[in-house]
């Protein structure tokens, strides 16, 4: 099989928004405890945040990271994370069945995003509780000195405010399981409110409204349209969140999941222009897909509900294969193709559970393979994404129909004349021979070439063996004249940097 790209540096869908390399710290499983926060471990600082998890976090490229939930910031109750440690409160966390210690709450999160160095995204809880505490909150958070609230945060310890200005209105109130799960209507209200009461506070604020916890949700869509006719011009974007997994033996319908996503990104898009022209708005809703990854949900699904209540307990902890790391890749491929509406996007999570890093206690943190494509797209897509073209077969699959085998994007820097390619080959069994025309580029020549593919597409970094699997040399990959070519292996996620 073979597949072309066509790419022309004057045809720009928008700049790289760093945002879009997010992720996510939810109190689940070990993200915290025991992910970025382990007192006592060798590498950890006087803090407790873990030294060796911190420096695979900056390598990965994180720019942007959601605390403190998903579904656990919806029985969440921020007070009790803040003050000294011994008078915190003990409580159950109905979300993930465990027992939440309050060793590990906003101030120190903050410090260790500092560390991370990584933008803050704070959800409030619209679940058990909802416009008083979310105002008492930034508060707390980002006034100055002088009030209850603010002198109650200094006397914690934080002298300066926090100057967290991206905040999601609840999480997933769409879904049943969500505590204080509402109707769009009901939901819209309060997020109307809410941004309102905040924005009084800070009208500077960016502001997040929960979209839909899937594509398959049976609101899906009306509950964008309702929830945007409450608040589209007191928000600034509206969420989305996917999660997806090899089903069976379908590997071809796995390695298509971008199908999906791309799909989610035009309906959701469409949905909100549509109640912009219906309230004659020249406003537009950008999207903060801030929950996404390859996720192996239904090996959780028993767990929660039957396990005993205990703290920070193995939820989630997949083992990523090399075909995850290809969905993952090929999943950031289309977030970046969307750049011009997708500004934010926070891969799920970021360390143990559903994590692209992985420690032990006492032991050694590692990365998994879906750590690879992003580290590398977080690092080296800069600039401009560029509006291609892909020519390329199709093969037919059951769950996503007819689909091009090759999907890509490319980033151009005009200042430093970086050009990145990458390309996805979501056939499971062919290799595809492709060509990419550079003559508008000038003389670009190859400055490095990667490679995510193995005869074993379940092979899995482990504690034992954690560079099992890693990007390799495109050993194939050559400029010829102004044509790059290369061999692209089956089921494979490539990068190529011109310049
Ligand atoms: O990321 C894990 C969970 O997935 C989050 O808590 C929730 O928002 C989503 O359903």
């Amino acid at each position: 099989q073979s597949g072309k790209l066509s790419i022309d540096p004057a045809f720009v869908v928008a700049p790289v928004n760093r945002r879009v390399f997010g992720s996510f710290v939810e109190h689940m499983g070990r993200c915290v405890y025991g992910g970025i926060f382990e007192p006592g471990h060798a590498t950890s600082d006087d803090d407790g945040l873990r030294g060796d998890v911190l420096e695979l976090v900056r390598e990965l490229g994180v720019t942007a990271v959601r605390y403190p939930g998903g579904n656990f910031v919806s029985g969440y109750r921020w007070e009790d994370g803040v003050g000294p440690v011994a008078d915190r409160p003990t409580r159950l966390d109905p979300a993930w069945r465990t027992i939440e210690t309050n060793a590990f709450g906003l101030n120190e999160f903050m410090a260790w995003a500092r560390k991370a160095e990584v933008e803050p995204i704070m959800a409030t809880n619209l679940g058990t509780r909802g416009l008083p505490e979310a105002m008492e909150l930034l508060e707390y958070a980002n006034h100055p000195q002088g009030t209850a609230l603010s002198d109650l945060r200094i006397e914690h310890g934080a002298k300066e405010p926090h100057g967290i200005r991206l905040w999601c209105l609840g999480n997933e109130m769409d879904g049943p399981w969500q505590l204080g799960h509402m109707t769009a209507a009901e939901y819209g209200r309060v997020a109307a409110e809410t941004a309102r009461g905040m924005r009084q506070l800070d009208p500077d604020l960016e502001l997040v409204a929960c979209g839909s916890s899937g594509r398959a949700m049976a609101t899906f869509g009306e509950w964008e349209a309702t929830v945007l006719e409450h608040t589209y011009e007191l928000v600034d974007y509206i969420s989305a969140h996917a999660y997806y997994e090899l089903e069976g033996d379908d590997v071809a319908g796995f390695l298509a999941s971008s199908v999906d996503m791309d799909r989610f990104i035009r309906d959701v898009v469409a949905t909100a222009d549509h109640v912009g022209a219906k309230l004659a708005s020249t406003k537009k809703i950008d999207i903060s897909f801030d929950e996404w990854n390859v996720w192996y949900q239904r090996d959780l699904a028993g767990a929660v509900g039957q396990q005993d209540w205990t703290v920070a307990p193995r939820l989630s902890e997949d083992a990523y294969t090399v075909l995850d790391a290809v969905v993952v890749g090929s999943l950031l491929i289309t977030l970046l193709q969307h750049s011009d509406r997708v500004t934010i996007a926070c891969q799920a999570q970021l360390v143990n559970t559903i994590a692209p890093i992985r420690s032990e206690p006492d032991g050694p943190a590692w990365r998994q393979s879906i750590f690879h494509p992003f580290a590398l797209m977080a690092r080296h897509a800069r600039g401009q994404v560029l509006d291609l073209r892909v020519d390329a077969p199709t093969l037919t699959t059951a769950k996503h129909g007819e689909v091009a085998v090759l999907d890509a994007v490319a980033t151009h820097d005009a200042e430093t004349g970086q050009l990145a390619v990458f390309v996805v080959n979501r056939n499971p069994t062919e290799a595809v021979s492709f060509a990419t025309d550079l003559r508008g580029f000038g003389a670009a020549s190859l400055t490095e070439a990667v490679v995510l593919a193995d005869d074993d597409l379940f092979a899995a970094n482990t504690m034992q063996e954690p560079d099992r699997v890693v990007p390799r040399p495109h050993t194939s990959a050559a400029v010829d004249g102004t044509t790059l070519r290369a061999e692209l292996p089956p089921a494979s996620w490539s990068m190529f940097r011109l310049q």
